[in-house]
């Protein structure tokens, strides 16, 4: 069978020589007689897995030295919790609400203490990114929480504010083009987007702020029992780790994050221009400026359009373009791994639909 045009939303398309790569080693990785998930995670052939996923992503990220790599489990949800038992303290969560997951983070936060919401545009069901200058910043903030890419809606941030304190959710973005880490205290991203299978999350911190997390957590959800052992504390998830760390092999392969980001930014115009051109035929949720180049959203002029759209799209092989429930619509997920043929297809049967509808 051939492979789908995947254009799911997480989990999502791995690159298929990734796939291959994992294939070729399954029963026998590198001579050890048997597969990495049968390894023990104190082993010396585990530990180099585990260490090289980490040094890609220092590479790849240009993470400066007193930043930790941290490999935990949980997913992203489990950081919503994360974050303000471990930072919040008697000051206040200060969230930029952008969507559906920075909700969810937010009411997490509400449970372990003040909160204050610094921007937000649910107003305009989400649309948009609220531009930097509307953020108002409680003098008393323990961190600024934002959601770099809104998965669900289609938004991602251009430009990130200087604040401090800064905390990113960037599950649906990390990778997709260059970052300068060092506006972040800490950054966290489930893999099942653009770093590989879910089970593990990737959290990027400041030595120091997870230094002054606070006392008496819970071992599990303290960030310093996982810095302390390189992750290692408890069992991690030695197969997800093993498939990041092909996937951060594949993108050092492709050039890094600046050439990703030439293919991200190509793929993204080809769909956008598409919607452009279609006079209103199709119609871009987010405003043009706040557009992101991960997840395209768009709707059609009625529901039984979009049936059919969805109908047809699936009969050629393309697969997770239905929007997300809570916004209906359509929605193409075009992470770092979906290749650009599949995004050229889709842009193809998007013309040649809209001139038969
Ligand atoms: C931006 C963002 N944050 C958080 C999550 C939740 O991630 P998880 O299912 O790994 O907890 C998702 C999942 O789609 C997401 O897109």
């Amino acid at each position: 069978m051939e492979r789908s045009y995947n254009f799911n939303a997480g989990p999502a398309a791995l690159p298929l020589d990734v796939l291959k790569k994992a294939q070729s080693e399954l029963t026998n990785f590198k001579n050890s007689g048997m597969s990495v998930m049968e390894l023990s995670h104190r082993s010396k052939e585990y530990e180099e897995v585990h260490n090289r996923a980490q040094q890609l992503l220092r590479e790849l990220l240009n993470i400066p030295e007193n930043y930790e790599v941290l490999f935990l489990q949980g997913g992203a949800s489990l950081q919503f919790t994360m974050v303000p038992i471990n930072f919040l303290g008697n000051g206040n969560g200060s969230y930029v609400l952008t969507g559906s997951w920075s909700k969810k983070a937010l009411k997490e936060a509400e449970k372990i203490g003040k909160t204050t919401i610094a921007a937000t545009s649910e107003q305009t069901n989400f649309d948009r990114i609220p531009k930097l200058n509307e953020l108002s910043i409680d003098d008393n903030a323990s961190y600024v929480h934002i959601t770099s890419n809104n998965t669900i809606y289609g938004t991602q941030w251009q430009a990130f504010p200087t604040v401090e304190n800064l905390i990113a959710d960037m599950s649906s973005d990390i990778l997709c083009r260059p970052l300068d880490v060092s506006k972040f205290k800490l950054i966290y991203a489930g893999a099942q987007k653009n770093l590989g299978p879910s089970g593990v999350t990737v959290v990027i911190a400041d030595k120091n702020f997870l230094e002054k997390g606070a006392d008496n957590l819970p071992t599990m959800l303290d960030y310093r029992t996982h810095s302390k052992n390189n992750s290692l504390f408890n069992t991690p998830p030695t197969f997800a780790i093993y498939m990041l760390s092909l996937v951060l092999e594949w993108l050092k392969d492709q050039g890094g994050t600046e050439k990703i980001q030439e293919t991200n930014n190509q793929k993204a115009s080809l769909l956008y221009n598409v919607i452009d051109e279609s006079n209103g035929f199709y119609n871009g949720h987010a405003q043009k400026d706040s557009r992101s180049i991960m997840n395209v959203t768009f709707t059609l002029p009625s529901d039984d359009l979009t049936k059919q759209f969805l109908a047809e799209s699936k009969e050629l092989g393309f697969v997770g373009l239905n929007g997300h429930r809570s916004i209906g619509g359509c929605r193409a997920s075009i992470y770092n791994a979906v290749p650009l043929e599949s995004v050229e297809k889709l842009s193809e049967f998007m013309i040649s639909f809209q001139k038969k509808a």
